[in-house]
């Protein structure tokens, strides 16, 4: 499913190991109150937003372009979104919804939030589609898209018919990992030393 992807490099030798040690992981999951538990409930919302990713994605693009200040990370020197960006994006964005509740977090996985972190900050992004945009997202929006990224996945986690008790879990599991994925984002921001 992944491969036909174009720029997605998930598991491959073009990703460079993270800088994180997996000790350094797995304290920054106690961090979070993991447990073995939301591990089983992002299983269960991968099955439940499987076959909703198109409808999430058209949701959080156009929260984007409703946004001047969001859509302008995606446009070029005439100040227009770029098209072809937009959509390559997109198409590496539902995967990462899918990655998010079904892959393993293990060193792949790890390397390849590292990866995800260059490509909004200035030493990858535009890169990996070749294009000629802003050169960098600035961290104070990285952090704030958690909000908008987890508030908005709720109904999609109770659409398929799961309980209260069942949507919550999962809800927080997803919760939980976006803040982690944030955090781990924000390693090429901080000072050597300071992460
Ligand atoms: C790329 C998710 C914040 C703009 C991506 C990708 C994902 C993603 C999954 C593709 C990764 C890949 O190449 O495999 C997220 C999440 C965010 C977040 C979960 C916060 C919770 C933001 C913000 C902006 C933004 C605030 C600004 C509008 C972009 C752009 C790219 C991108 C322009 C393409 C980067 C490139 O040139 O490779 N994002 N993102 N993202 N995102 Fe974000």
């Amino acid at each position: 499913m992944s491969e036909a992807i174009p720029g997605y490099t998930y598991g491959t030798a073009q990703v460079a190991q993270s800088p994180v040690s997996l000790e350094e992981w797995e304290l920054l999951k106690q961090t979070v109150l993991w447990t073995a538990e939301d591990e089983q409930y992002l299983r269960m919302a991968g099955e439940v937003l499987g076959d909703q990713v198109d409808a999430i994605l058209d949701l959080w693009y156009g929260f984007v372009a409703s946004h001047a200040h969001l859509v302008y990370y995606f446009t070029g020197s005439d100040g227009q979104p770029i098209a072809d960006y937009l959509s390559r994006v997109r198409q590496r964005f539902g995967q990462w919804i899918l990655d998010t509740c079904r892959r393993p977090y293990d060193q792949d996985w790890l390397n390849y939030q590292m990866e995800i972190a260059l490509r909004h900050y200035r030493t990858k992004k535009n890169q990996t589609d070749g294009v000629q945009s802003v050169p960098m997202i600035p961290l104070r929006y990285m952090i704030a898209f958690i909000y908008p990224i987890t508030a908005t996945i709720r109904e999609f986690l109770a659409r398929k018919g799961h309980s209260a008790a069942e949507v919550d879990r999962m809800h927080q599991a997803w919760f939980k990992s976006i803040v982690l994925q944030v955090t781990l984002w924000s390693y090429p921001y901080t000072r050597e030393g300071d992460f």
